[in-house]
């Protein structure tokens, strides 16, 4: 006889529905499906057992899964893809709401974060704290011992080789690659428009540099990843925040009234799920947000270090793809999925590259060689293609997991994103909630978030914070976002979710 104990729909209907008991066969068959969901055994996303296999292991006809199916289909649970079958649907039961279009002051000023930041990042990196706060995927998720090949590899063939300066832009073998990657969603780039950066924040500080100049004004998203924040404060440049939609990003209206209005010297957006929202911004807003900035001669710079971490069919494209001609200096980097500790990111830009070139002369004069080496060779022959497919699929997994965490152990007046990409989440709690405050108690739990003000230039989301699920999902983080949960209701004084 096969072994059936790991064959989700072997399991016997068993769970009533709540309050009363199934009447008809379907409903019963239904409930073994809703049974399965809700304790993790099909996930979102994941195919549910066939209609013959339904049926056949549950002794019903064929007509009865189809209408136990059906049902689950009108009720959320399940969703038919043609040709396909049924696939649990994600985020189908979650019931809190997104957060709400954010409401900078139309004002430029001043960017001023750093201690607080500072402090986040300590903690951050604290191993003995449940790793909720930085957005850094876990190492065991990232293709470390398959990347360590080709770094010892290419110490061993050739160590002395690369124990030399590079030329500012970086080893020619992994600008070629990085060229070649592009080619798949459209980008064209010749090696030569690219300069290899140390991680993505030294590509936007030096995209900064070429374009701006001390008290000039960036307009940014509201609210945007403090790193961002960090380096404008750091150059001497004001922030301008507009508002931004959690799904849609910014709002165009309020683009073009600042850029009429204001002297805006540059746009830093993120291209593809922004740091800390996760929305996508679709291609016709892309579109109608580079018409906007060619018409007023502004450059756009960037950041499209989530761009490969898609929940979607395809990646979406990012802006300098639509546009290929307009002023665009592109960001990005391998921290994100692959080496956060190899610090190796890249700018591209046509009309930008020579003084790109001189502040990269000026800061860091080129980067270290060997895993730059390492990293051209992993991209043409280590299988980075099959390791970003199970990297997407995991951290869709642990949002899920967490979204319906979330969803079951904070007050209902929480509202949680729902990202399209990447792995970090954004709560909103009422306002007067203080996230700084809940910081220093989850710290004394032994749990690290992010508070939501190091996402401000002007100090709001302080009633926000942000929740990482860069981690494997594991019984103690489940954990971890319940105590949250627990620590937010008992601050804001509300009964608990159950009772709400
Ligand atoms: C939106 C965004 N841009 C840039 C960075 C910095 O990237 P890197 O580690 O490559 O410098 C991060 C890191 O969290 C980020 O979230």
């Amino acid at each position: 006889m096969p072994d059936t104990t790991n064959d989700p729909a072997q399991r016997p209907a068993q769970r009533p529905a709540p309050g009363a008991s199934p009447t008809h066969r379907y409903e019963a068959l239904a409930e073994t499906i809703v049974t399965l969901v809700d304790n993790g055994t099909l996930r979102p996303g994941m195919r549910a057992p066939s209609l013959r296999r339904l049926a056949a292991q549950n002794r019903a006809s064929m007509s009865t899964a189809l209408q136990a199916y059906r049902l689950l289909e009108d009720r959320g649970v399940l969703e038919a893809r043609p040709k396909s079958g049924f696939y649990v649907a994600s985020g189908s039961k979650v019931s809190l709401q997104t957060p709400a279009v954010s409401k900078p002051p139309a004002k430029a000023a001043p960017v001023s974060v750093g201690s607080g930041v500072l402090e986040l990042l300590e903690h951050a990196a604290n191993p003995n704290l449940v790793p909720l706060g930085c957005a850094i995927p876990s190492a065991d998720l990232l293709a470390a011992s398959r990347l360590d090949r080709f770094l010892a590899r290419a110490a061993r063939a050739q160590g002395t080789d690369y124990n030399i300066y590079t030329e500012p832009r970086g080893d020619e073998k992994l600008r070629t690659e990085i060229a070649r990657r592009g080619l798949q969603w459209g980008q064209i780039l010749a090696p030569q428009d690219i300069a290899v950066t140390c991680g993505c924040t030294e590509a936007l500080s030096l995209a900064l540099r070429a374009i701006t100049r001390r008290g000039d004004t960036v307009a940014i998203e509201s609210p945007t990843y403090f790193g961002i924040l960090q380096v404008l404060e750091a150059l001497g440049l004001k922030a301008l925040e507009l508002p931004t939609d959690a799904t849609e990003g910014i709002e165009l209206a309020a683009l073009e009234k600042a850029l009429k209005s204001k002297r805006i010297s540059v746009c830093l957006l993120s291209s593809n799920f922004n740091n800390p929202l996760g929305f996508a911004v679709s291609a016709a807003k892309k579109q109608a947000i580079l018409a906007l900035l060619t018409r007023h001669k502004v450059p756009l710079i960037e950041d499209d270090i989530y761009g490969d971490i898609y929940f979607g069919k395809e990646r979406p494209q990012p802006f300098s793809t639509i546009a290929p001609e307009a002023d665009i200096l592109y960001c990005s980097s391998f921290s994100k999925t692959l080496a956060p500790g190899y610090r190796v990111g890249w700018v591209a830009s046509r009309h930008h590259m020579q003084r790109v070139l001189e502040g990269k002369f000026a800061t860091t004069l080129c980067g270290p060689a060997l895993p730059q080496v390492a990293l051209a060779e992993f991209l043409a022959n280590g299988g980075y293609d099959n390791h970003l497919r199970r990297l997407r699929r995991v951290f869709a997994d642990h949002i899920d997991r967490m979204v319906r965490t979330i969803d079951r152990s904070f007050p209902r007046s929480t509202r949680v994103s729902r990202p399209a990409g990447g792995f970090v989440l954004w709560l909103e709690l009422p306002e007067g909630f203080d996230s700084r405050r809940l910081f220093k108690q989850a710290l004394e739990e032994g749990i690290c978030f992010a508070p939501g003000d190091a996402f401000s230039a002007s100090g709001r989301y302080r009633n926000c914070l942000r929740l990482s699920c860069g981690h494997d999902w594991t019984p103690r983080i489940e954990a971890a976002v319940e105590t949250l949960g627990a620590l937010v209701t008992q601050q804001l004084g509300e009964d608990s979710p159950e009772c709400a």
